[in-house]
C-alpha cells in the first residue's frame, strides 16, 4: 500500500505533467485539425443522460489509470464541439486556443485574487482589461469595475450597486424597508428576475415591459408603467435594457431608456452580455448606441470574444460606484474599507476567482483589439447571410430579420397543421444524427428553429447544408 507522501509525490510529479501535457497538447491540436477538415461531422453526440451517466459511472468504477489520455479522449468525444463550424447551438465561446493555455496557467499558477497579494499579475491586467473595455463602451477615465463569473453574476452585482444607491433606505444594514422595484422587458434573460427574486423584490418588483414586433422594449411604455407602479407604492430602482436579447437577438433602444433613467433618477443597467462585444467593432457598435449613457454595463468575454468561461466584465460608469455593492469588513483579507482598486474582493461577489484577466490579456497581446472586431463582424455578419438565404427558400420562414448572430427560423411545410410540433420533430431529427447543434426558442407561442453563429469559421455551406439536412426530413415526414 502507497504510503500518503509517496502518493502526493506521484500527483506533483513534473515529469509525469510534462509527458501529460505534451499528449494533452496533442489531443487538442487533432481536435482543432479534425474541427478544421472538411469532414468535420458529429458535432453533437447524442446520448440519453441515463445511458452517458452509466458510461462515466463505469469509468469511475474501473481500477485507476496511470495515465489520463483515454479517459480525455473521451471527454473529447462525447462533449459537444463547439470548433465544428456545424456548431450553431447555445451561446458559448468558441474559444481561442491560445486563451485555453493561458487557462491552463491560471489553473497551474492558481492565484486567489481576492486581493492584490494573491493576483499581482492579474489584478493589474484585469484593470487593464476593464479601462480598455471601459473605453470602447464610451466611458470616461473616471469609470471602472471588475471581472466576473458570468453575466448572471455580473447583473445582480450592478443591480446591488443600484439598490445601495437608490433606495432610500440603506438595505444592506437596515434590510429592505420600501417596496423595491426594477423595469425590464419582457424579454431579458432570466437571470435579471432572478437576481431581482435573490435581492427580495418578488412578483410586484419585476415590472415586465411588453416588446413591440421586433421583440424590443416597449419604451412609450416606460413612463406610465412607471406611474402604474408608483401608484402601487412600488420605488424603482433600476431599468434594464438589453443589448441584445437572448432568444432574438434584439437590442432595446438604449437612448429612450437612458432618457427615462435621467429624467426619473432611476439606475439604468445595460445587459450587454452577448451584445455588447460590439462595443469592439466599428461596422455594429451602432447597435449599441447609447450604452455609453448606462450607470452599468455587464459584457461577456467568454460569448462573442472566444474566451474560455467565465469572463464577464462589468462595469461602472463611475468607478466609485463599484465600491458600493459590498460594504464588508474582512480583517483577515484587509484591515481598512478603502476603495483600494486593487484588493478586486472588496467588489466582487467572489472571494477566490480564477486569473480571468489571463486568457483576455493573451488574446489581445498575439493579436489585439482585431481580434475581437473580427469575431464579432464575422459572426454578426454571418448572421445578415443566412438572412438572405433563408429567404430565397420557400420552405422557410424567418421570425424577424436578425441584427447580429441570433437567428430564428422555421420549417413550413403544406397540409401540416401543427407547425410547434413538426418543427421541434425536425431539430429532434437533427441532433439525433449528429451533424449540426441548433436549439430552439417560442415566440409568441411560435415554436422557431434558432442558431446562435458563435463560430467565426462557420460559413454560408455549412448553413446550406443545414437547410438541406432539415429539407430532406421535411420531405421524409409522411403525415397520416
Ligand atoms: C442577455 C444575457 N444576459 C445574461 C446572460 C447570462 O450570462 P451567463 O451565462 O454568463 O451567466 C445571458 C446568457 O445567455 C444573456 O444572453
Amino acid at each position: 500500500m502507497e504510503d500518503n507522501l509517496t502518493l502526493l509525490q506521484r500527483i506533483y510529479d513534473p515529469q509525469t505533467f510534462r509527458q501529460q501535457g505534451h499528449a494533452l497538447i496533442d489531443q487538442l491540436a487533432t481536435y482543432f485539425e479534425s474541427a478544421q477538415s472538411p469532414a468535420a461531422s458529429q458535432v453533437f453526440p447524442a446520448q440519453e443522460p441515463l445511458s452517458s451517466y452509466a458510461f462515466w459511472q463505469a469509468e469511475f468504477d474501473a481500477p485507476l489509470r496511470n495515465d489520463p489520455a483515454a479517459f480525455f479522449d473521451d471527454v473529447i468525444q462525447q462533449s459537444v464541439k463547439p470548433h465544428y463550424p456545424s456548431y450553431m447551438g447555445h451561446q458559448v465561446a468558441v474559444t481561442a486556443p491560445a486563451a485555453a493555455l493561458a487557462g491552463l496557467l491560471s489553473s497551474v499558477l492558481n492565484q486567489g485574487m481576492a486581493l492584490y497579494e494573491m493576483g499581482m499579475v492579474s489584478v493589474p491586467l484585469e484593470r487593464l482589461v476593464i479601462e480598455l473595455l471601459a473605453k470602447r463602451i464610451g466611458y470616461s477615465a473616471n469609470s471602472g469595475g471588475i471581472l466576473t463569473s458570468g453575466g448572471t453574476l455580473a447583473n445582480l452585482t450592478a443591480l446591488l450597486a443600484a439598490r445601495a444607491l437608490k433606495a432610500p433606505a440603506a438595505v444592506w444594514t437596515e434590510g429592505n424597508q420600501e417596496r423595491l422595484a426594477i423595469m425590464v422587458s419582457e424579454e431579458a434573460h432570466y437571470c435579471v428576475d432572478r437576481a431581482a427574486r435573490i435581492m427580495g423584490l418578488g412578483n410586484a418588483g419585476i415590472i415586465k415591459l411588453p416588446t413591440d414586433e421586433r421583440f424590443k422594449m416597449r419604451t412609450d411604455l416606460l413612463e406610465p408603467y412607471l406611474d402604474a407602479a408608483k401608484a402601487q407604492g412600488l420605488h424603482v430602482i433600476a431599468v434594464i435594457g438589453s443589448c441584445c436579447s437572448t432568444s432574438t437577438g434584439s437590442h432595446d433602444n438604449l437612448e429612450a431608456i437612458a432618457d427615462f433613467a435621467e429624467r426619473h433618477n432611476i439606475w439604468f443597467h445595460a445587459d450587454g452580455a452577448h451584445g455588447g462585444a460590439a462595443v469592439f467593432s466599428q461596422q455594429y457598435r451602432h447597435l449599441l448606441q447609447g450604452i455609453e449613457r448606462a450607470d452599468s454595463v455587464v459584457m461577456d468575454f467568454h460569448k462573442m470574444l472566444m474566451i474560455p468561461a467565465l469572463a464577464t466584465g462589468l462595469v461602472f460608469k463611475r468607478n466609485e460606484d463599484s465600491f458600493r455593492t459590498f460594504q464588508q469588513r474582512a480583517e483577515y483579507l484587509w484591515n481598512n474599507t478603502e476603495a483600494d482598486w486593487y484588493n478586486l474582493g472588496k467588489r466582487t461577489f467572489e472571494c477566490t476567482k480564477y486569473m480571468m484577466s489571463l486568457k483576455i490579456a493573451t488574446v489581445l497581446r498575439l493579436y489585439g483589439e482585431a481580434a475581437f472586431a473580427a469575431a464579432v463582424d464575422q459572426t454578426y455578419d454571418l448572421g445578415q447571410k443566412f438572412a438572405k438565404i433563408l429567404a430565397k427558400r420557400p420552405n422557410f420562414e424567418l421570425a424577424m430579420e436578425p441584427e447580429c448572430n441570433i437567428v430564428c427560423f422555421r420549417v413550413i411545410k403544406p397540409g401540416v397543421s401543427d407547425l410547434n410540433a413538426f418543427n421541434l420533430e425536425l431539430r429532434q431529427r437533427v441532433l439525433e444524427k449528429g451533424n449540426f447543434y441548433l436549439v430552439q426558442t417560442t415566440l409568441r407561442g411560435v415554436v422557431y428553429l434558432r442558431v446562435s453563429l458563435m463560430n467565426p469559421l462557420t460559413t454560408e455551406k455549412e448553413l446550406e447544408m443545414l437547410l438541406d439536412e432539415l429539407e430532406s426530413f421535411s420531405i421524409q415526414r409522411v403525415f397520416a
